[in-house]
């Protein structure tokens, strides 16, 4: 065999984590190499996350609107039909359009893209099986392993995508379901419920905790949220699990109870999506070939700069700590390639936001109520509705609110919540707020245009500190 070229750096993975690092690293001169083995670059964000629901949640939120909302506005429209496929089309081309793109970005920045499943042969050598068949290997001085996370499944049920699905399947139904069930009221379980509810299937959604939204919700927001998607026609079972699934007819049966124990009742649906959270995928790379091991929950060991025990190969993204967000993939993978090539880097793990992009959308910064007692902080809160911001008003679109918390004694900030039309957007700016260690004053006293929704984060920071105008 003829040996392996050498980099500076290999990447096993083209997701947001490994394709950002690739780029970055290119840009920094060094001579780098990124593995990927779906056939597209961008990872689950690009190819079957982000983007395809996103896609999905915008276009499925205007047939909604255009359906049951346009005779307020004073449009009169015709006969309005969903075209399932079309959407499904639309879906595709932007998925697409995007992970060529990544492509393009390869060659602008001198980056070689492997299509193929990596391996460690050694601890400098990656062994890779061609998508296109047949082998090759490459070597690096440096190595990162930035290979994902994958669908948590649940026991005793069989994924086919079809009957029982994981996001990737709810992403490519080929037709509405008449009942969905969704097992975890999580982020993906809210974002592609309400898909679905909108297009026309009952959704339910069972969650074994006592309030929506996965880790991290403020418990006032999430509460506020359920009220919204309630009235919006999802369903709730709320602190009841499931036992146990039937896919031996035509539907699906769920043993579902009390989370405490209860009477049990059974559940019946035509598609059941398991959404309980995402694992760490770390299969097939060879670790016993280098003596890497991961945790109890799957995820490689890694320290502040993200090297493993071998320090050349450094892990970052969803396969490692944090939160499994594309973003702070991509914080992560700037912050490794300045580790790699300058010795610092940085990524502050207190200011990653979170968002669901429901509508209206959910978005939070920083600490949650619940998380601030329990580390004894003291801290006030204040809140400004939608329902009093004109634009919002205007726009008949105004459920939903912001809430601050900041520290009791020096008002600076230390969370942003919001849920409301845009959240997703307006919290950028809490973000650079707490970023900066501002305090509500300091927004409060910010010029905000009128009439925005931003209003409403200005109108809360007053709220926080001393006085809202309009509420
Ligand atoms: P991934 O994107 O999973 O990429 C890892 C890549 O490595 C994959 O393409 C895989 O094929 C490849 N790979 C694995 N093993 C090997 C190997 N041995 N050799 C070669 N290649 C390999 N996050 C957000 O911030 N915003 C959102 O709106 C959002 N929406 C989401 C919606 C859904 C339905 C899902 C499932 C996730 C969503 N996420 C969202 C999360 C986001 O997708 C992840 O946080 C992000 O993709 C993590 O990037 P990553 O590069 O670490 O991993
Ligand atoms: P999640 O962690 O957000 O939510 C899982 C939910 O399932 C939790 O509320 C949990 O209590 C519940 N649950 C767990 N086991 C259960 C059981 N046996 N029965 C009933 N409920 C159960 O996970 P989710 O929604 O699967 O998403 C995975 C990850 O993907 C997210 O944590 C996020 O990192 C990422 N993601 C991000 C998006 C975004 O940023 N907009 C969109 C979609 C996914």
């Amino acid at each position: 065999a003829t040996p392996a070229e050498e980099k500076d750096l290999v990447i096993i993975g083209g997701g947001v984590a490994g394709y950002v690092a690739a780029i970055k690293a290119g840009q920094e001169g060094l001579k780098v190499a990124c593995i990927e083995k779906r056939g597209s670059l961008g990872g689950t964000c690009l190819n079957v996350g982000c983007i395809p629901s996103k896609s999905l949640l915008n276009n499925s939120h205007l047939y909604h609107t255009i359906l049951h909302d346009s005779k307020s506005r004073g449009i009169d429209v015709g006969d309005v039909k969903l075209n399932l496929a079309g959407m499904m089309k639309a879906k595709e081309t932007s998925v697409s359009g995007l992970t060529k793109g990544i492509e393009f970005l390869f060659k602008k920045n001198n980056v070689e893209y492997i299509k193929g499943t990596g391996s460690f042969a050694d601890e400098h050598t990656v062994a890779v099986n061609l998508v296109d068949g047949g082998e090759t290997s490459v070597r690096g001085k440096n190595i990162i392993i930035a290979t994902g996370s994958e669908a948590t499944p649940f026991p005793g049920l069989t994924i086919d995508e079809k009957k029982v699905i994981t996001s990737t399947g709810a992403i490519a139904l080929t037709e509405v379901p008449k009942k969905m069930v969704v097992i975890g009221g999580g982020i993906i379980g809210l974002e592609m419920g309400s898909v679905w509810s909108r297009l026309g299937a009952e959704v339910t959604v069972v969650e074994f905790l006592g309030q929506i939204g996965g880790p991290g919700m403020d418990a006032e927001i999430s509460k506020a949220t359920q009220k919204i998607l309630t009235k919006q026609g999802m369903k709730f079972k709320l602190n009841t699990k499931v036992l146990s699934g039937d896919t031996s007819s035509a539907e699906v049966a769920l043993q579902v109870e009390a989370a405490k124990g209860g009477k049990a009742e059974t559940l019946n649906a035509d598609v059941v999506l398991v959404a309980i959270g995402r694992r760490p995928y770390t299969a097939g790379l060879g670790f016993e070939n280098i003596g890497l091991e991961v945790d109890n929950r799957g995820r490689l060991v890694i320290d502040q700069e993200y090297r493993t025990k071998i320090p050349h190969i450094r892990v970052i993204g969803d396969c490692t700590f944090g939160p499994m967000l594309a973003h702070k993939a991509e914080e992560e993978a700037v912050a490794v390639i300045e580790y790699i090539t300058k010795s610092h880097g940085h990524v502050n793990y207190n200011a990653i936001p979170s968002v669901m992009y429901t509508h209206p959308e959910v978005a939070w910064v920083g600490q949650n109520e619940a998380e601030l007692k329990e580390a004894g902080v003291k801290y006030k809160s204040g809140s400004f509705p939608f329902s009093a911001n004109s634009r919002a008003k205007t726009n008949q679109d105004s459920d939903g609110l912001v809430k601050f918390l900041a520290d009791a004694e020096t008002d600076r900030i230390l969370g942003v919540h919001i849920v409301g039309p845009n959240a997703g957007e307006m919290i950028a700016e809490g973000t650079l707020a707490l970023e900066y260690g501002a305090s509500t004053e300091d927004v409060g006293r910010t010029s905000h245009a009128h009439p925005t929704l931003a209003e409403a984060f200005k109108e809360a920071a007053m709220a926080t500190y001393g006085k809202a105008i309009h509420y």
